[in-house]
């Protein structure tokens, strides 16, 4: 069904790989249509929980935009792959649910872009995180000069985005840009784990709680207020909300229904 990408669930965490390993898992556009049609699929699933993705091979994550497409790259084409691509990565971004993004080696321009719209980055010590477009005579695309300073701020993502350096693992960490570092061979066992943790919470109260943390990243703080107080009021009307509450005070463990 997909060629690029493949999608597995495993009871209701969604599990993405991407594959074009003797590419470094390059972002080409065919790359780009198979995740968008994943997208669909994703977004209408009710009984997934949260989604993880990573990149097949020992090698990268994704090493960034396929360079070899970008040769015929004009302005008008560049304005249109961008805008796609913005759009995918928002998409991302604002699932009902959880991503969280296994980096599993090199996380490289859209390779960075695609874990920075994720919810959560675990990596493995053999990951390295950069912005090299510079490099290239071009600028990120895919959202990597908006989200990479609200995530570790200016001065840092001006670094990262001016000098085209990469930085490796720990440093992520230091930085804010990965969640943990664990070693290369744990890495998907940890993704799993973090997944099935969230995943065994009151699923509305996760996606309310989602969609109200990423509206703190707009800059409206009267409207991020406004839709946490009504959000937080929606989750009080739920049966697991219910249960929630009155399993703590019997001492005993919640059963959620996602109602
Ligand atoms: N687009 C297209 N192909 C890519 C790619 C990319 N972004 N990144 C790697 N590849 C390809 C290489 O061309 C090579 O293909 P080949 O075997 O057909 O020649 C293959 O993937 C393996 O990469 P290679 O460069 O040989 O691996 P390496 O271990 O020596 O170096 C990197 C790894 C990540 C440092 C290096 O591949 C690199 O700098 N890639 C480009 C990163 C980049 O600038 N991304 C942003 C694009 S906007």
């Amino acid at each position: 069904m997909y060629k690029t990408i493949i999608y597995e669930k495993k009871d209701n965490i969604g599990v993405l790989t991407i594959n074009r390993p003797e590419k470094l898992n390059a972002l080409s556009n065919e790359l780009t249509e198979e995740l968008e049609r994943l997208l669909n699929e994703v977004e209408n699933d009710e009984k997934l929980h949260v989604l993880v993705m990573t990149g097949a091979g020992e090698k990268a994550f994704v090493a960034g935009a396929d360079i070899q497409e970008l040769v015929d790259r004009d302005a008008l084409v560049g304005r249109r792959v961008s805008r796609t691509r913005q759009e995918i990565f928002s998409r991302i971004e604002n699932l009902p649910i959880p991503v969280i993004a296994a980096v599993n080696g090199y996380a490289l321009g859209g390779g960075l872009e695609l874990a920075l719209a994720c919810s959560i980055r675990i990596c493995s010590e053999k990951a390295q995180f950069g912005a090299p477009e510079v490099k290239l005579g071009i600028i990120p695309g895919d959202g990597g000069t908006q989200r990479l300073p609200r995530l570790i701020g200016l001065g840092r993502a001006m670094e990262m985005i001016l000098t085209g350096d990469f930085i490796d693992a720990q440093e992520a960490y230091r930085i804010g840009l990965v969640n943990q570092v664990v070693s290369h061979d744990e890495l998907m066992e940890k993704a799993m784990e973090l997944a099935q943790k969230i995943a065994k919470r009151p699923p509305l109260a996760v996606r309310y709680a989602k969609e109200a943390v990423n509206r703190s990243q707009e800059g409206d703080s009267v409207s991020g207020y406004a839709l946490e107080s009504y959000l937080h009021a929606l989750a009080c009307t739920t049966e697991d909300k219910k249960e929630g509450v009155q399993a703590f005070l019997e001492k005993r463990k919640g059963t959620f229904k996602g109602k």
